[in-house]
């Protein structure tokens, strides 16, 4: 993922006011919106958590890791919703290896339909991204596949909350069609803000919400989200050849992340940081 507001290397100067950006290809494998499913398989594979800047999840599992971002989201959403220890990490980063072994090991103990159901073919884990992660009702026994995570009480809170910090609840019932997983209370995915309040709101899977957005091509009408003084923009940039320009105005603050299909999604802070 690009994001900043000066400096990066690939800017050269067209004005004052406008920078040029090439975008690689290869770029749309990575950022915070990438949608990952059986389809749409990860391409930005790191073997392992040193590859990827990954941070404990929660100080008290240096285990369970996440992206930075991600991670101190979730400390903010853990303080938001006054969480305590009412409920805990479970399962954060896994590499490729840890994601074949959960799948062959449950499809040994599990069978095939639960596992077709719950577990993700290895590279088509959203865990393997860094950017997802299964929350518990701190309780005994706690299933590491299908952990509690009920629509109530503190559980709830944290859910209601996700949205203002940048989370969604990934595999919604009734959308397994769409997502190919069944319904998982537990799994959250880090998309980032304003696209997760975007996606709550319109009550969207992350695969509608990456196909509405190309309704919005930096071509023609940008998608506005306003909340309250907060003007953001937003938009799809097809990677169409190797190299794909943009012009970005040099005073706003942007993020550019691929979407893991076809292309970009440009996101414009217009007044405020959000
Ligand atoms: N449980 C989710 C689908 C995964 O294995 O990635
Ligand atoms: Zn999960």
């Amino acid at each position: 993922m690009i994001s900043g507001r000066f400096g990066e290397k690939m800017k050269t100067d067209i004005d004052n006011n406008l920078k040029k950006l090439v975008l690689e290809r290869r770029e749309i494998y990575k950022g915070d919106l990438i949608l990952v499913n059986r389809q749409n398989p990860l391409q930005d594979i790191q073997p392992d958590e040193y590859n990827y800047r990954l941070i404990p999840a929660d100080d008290r599992y240096e285990g369970i890791l996440l992206k930075k971002t991600a991670a101190n989201m979730l400390s903010r959403l853990m303080t938001a919703c006054r969480a305590g220890d009412g409920i805990i990490p479970v399962s954060g980063f896994r590499s490729t290896v840890e994601q074949q072994k959960l799948f062959i090991d449950s499809l040994r103990e599990n069978g095939e339909e639960f596992t077709f159901k719950y577990v993700a073919f290895p590279n088509h884990s959203e865990h393997q991204t860094g950017l997802a992660i299964d929350m518990a009702e701190n309780k005994e026994n706690i299933d590491f596949i299908c952990p509690s995570f009920p629509y109530e009480g503190i559980c709830q809170s944290f859910r209601e909350l996700a949205p203002k910090y940048g989370f969604i609840e990934r595999y919604q019932k009734g959308r397994e069609g769409i997502t190919g997983i069944s319904h998982e209370p537990w799994h959250f995915r880090y998309v980032g803000y304003p696209h997760s309040l975007i996606i709550h709101t319109k009550g969207f899977t992350l695969e509608e919400y990456i196909d509405f957005l190309k309704g919005y091509p930096c071509e023609g009408e940008h998608l506005i989200f306003r909340n309250g003084e907060q003007i953001i923009e937003i938009y799809y940039l097809e990677a169409s050849a190797q190299q794909t320009g943009i012009c970005i105005e040099d005073i706003t603050p942007y993020q550019i992340s691929g979407n893991n299909v076809d292309g970009f999604i440009i996101t414009i802070w217009r007044n405020g940081n959000g």
